[in-house]
């Protein structure tokens, strides 16, 4: 695993080859350094409808995190058995392309793109030549989250190969995004940091979807950040377990330090619904953080200050790419996430998170061993599953 990877750029690992490997290890190529093996148990029963349908070792898949899950962390986790999904923020497409290459070159197991469909101050926030791009790379997955895609992208991707999957927050929306034709769909509970329109907690929804998406894969999203609750929400009805904030707090995440230490320290009431965040795209429903700035600001968004705003630090947009590293001003209530770029006052800044993931999270670990720990986890649990039908917290939490 890279424990000393600095989530920004891929690290060293076998060279992409084209082709998907099955579960086996990719062939060795001479005089290429290699990471130390993952070790994954064999004979694991976690067998479901996704590992099936991707040929993967864990129904595990990273949220697909804007700014935060760059290739380290989708090589890391898909590396460990699980699907790592890039997190697309709001770059052009040469930067994705850039990306997919990063990712291609560090793992020849499946991984995916998530992407978000709407219209922010500076345009789309996903277009065509997105979808392009991840035609020309036969990328394995595309999620699409937010508002649904045009059926168009749908039906290329899916002609190309590429499973596609939309994460929603209700039955209706589900019902909507299936009339697409899809091969996934994420369930998006309440307890789920970042966007999110949801109610209805993440258990209930994944009972509620299941009935709907027939034989579909349906992962969960919220709350999941260790064995336990990977465990409920695969014995719920879950075909797999779809994890943001846990990850997050992980050694590749391209998050700053001091953001990751907060999840850690963060517990199950830290965290809140607001609207405050977005000069950049306005008026979007966020769990995240409770730190100073929400706690002064939740319940009267609507008197938040219009432009011009004061500036809050300064980042970098577009690392690793090709003229990347282009210096931002953070105006104050920005909607972009702080890195390891990012100088300023976190107290002001959008921290998205889950709380009933941080009531889960005790440290920052390599994303490789958060994926085979929270696995093995939930495996031994669902050996012997008497405590899983509780759902109490479910209710309570985040
Ligand atoms: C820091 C952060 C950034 C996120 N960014 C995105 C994003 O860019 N696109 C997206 O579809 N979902 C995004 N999400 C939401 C996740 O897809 C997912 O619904 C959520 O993380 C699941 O709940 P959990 O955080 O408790 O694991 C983000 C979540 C977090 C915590």
């Amino acid at each position: 695993m890279n424990g000393t990877n600095d989530g920004r750029s891929p690290p060293p690992g076998p060279r992409a080859g084209g082709e998907l490997e099955d579960e086996g290890c990719a062939p060795e190529e001479a005089a290429e350094p290699r990471r130390p093996p993952i070790h994954v148990l064999e004979g694991n029963t976690l067998r479901t409808r996704l590992t099936r349908s991707l040929g993967v070792h864990y129904p595990f898949v990273s949220a697909g995190m804007a700014f935060v899950a760059l290739p380290p962390l989708v090589i890391a986790v898909s590396e460990a058995g699980g699907v790592g999904m890039l997190g697309a923020a709001p770059e052009p497409a040469s930067a994705l392309r850039t990306r997919l290459r990063d990712i291609q070159a560090g793992t020849r197991r499946p991984y995916g793109v998530d992407f978000i469909i709407d219209r922010a101050r500076q345009g789309d926030l996903t277009t065509r030549e997105h979808v392009d791009a991840c035609l020309e790379a036969r990328v394995p997955v595309v999620a699409f989250h937010w508002n649904l895609p045009p059926s168009d992208w749908v039906r290329d991707l899916r002609a190309a190969g590429t499973k596609v999957w939309v994460q929603v927050g209700s039955v209706e929306a589900a019902r909507a995004a299936l009339a697409l034709g899809l091969d996934g769909v994420i369930a998006q509970g309440r307890q789920a940091g970042g966007h999110n329109r949801g109610t209805t907690p993440t258990l209930k929804l994944v009972r509620e979807l299941r009935g709907v998406v027939g034989e579909l894969p349906l992962l969960a999203a919220g709350g999941i950040a260790d064995g336990l609750s990977a465990a409920r929400a695969l014995f719920h009805g879950a075909d797999g377990v779809w994890v943001g904030t846990r990850m997050v707090a992980s050694v590749e995440a391209y998050a700053h330090p001091g953001y990751k230490q907060k999840l850690v320290e963060g517990d199950a009431r830290d965290s809140d619904f607001t609207t405050l965040f977005g000069p950049e795209w306005p008026d979007q429903r966020q769990r995240v953080l409770r730190n100073r700035v929400v706690r002064e600001w939740v319940g009267r968004e609507d008197r938040v200050p219009g432009t011009p705003l004061d500036t809050i630090g300064a980042t970098r947009l577009l690392p690793g790419v090709p003229d990347g590293d282009v210096p931002y001003t953070l105006p104050r209530f920005s909607a972009f996430v702080p890195t390891p770029d990012t100088t300023g006052d976190l107290e002001e800044m959008n921290l998205p998170a889950s709380g009933a993931s941080m009531a889960r999270i005790e440290s920052i670990l390599p994303a490789g061993q958060l994926v085979v720990e929270m696995m093995e986890g939930a495996h031994r649990l669902l050996a012997n599953p008497y405590e899983l039908e509780a759902d109490a917290d479910d209710a309570e939490r985040g």
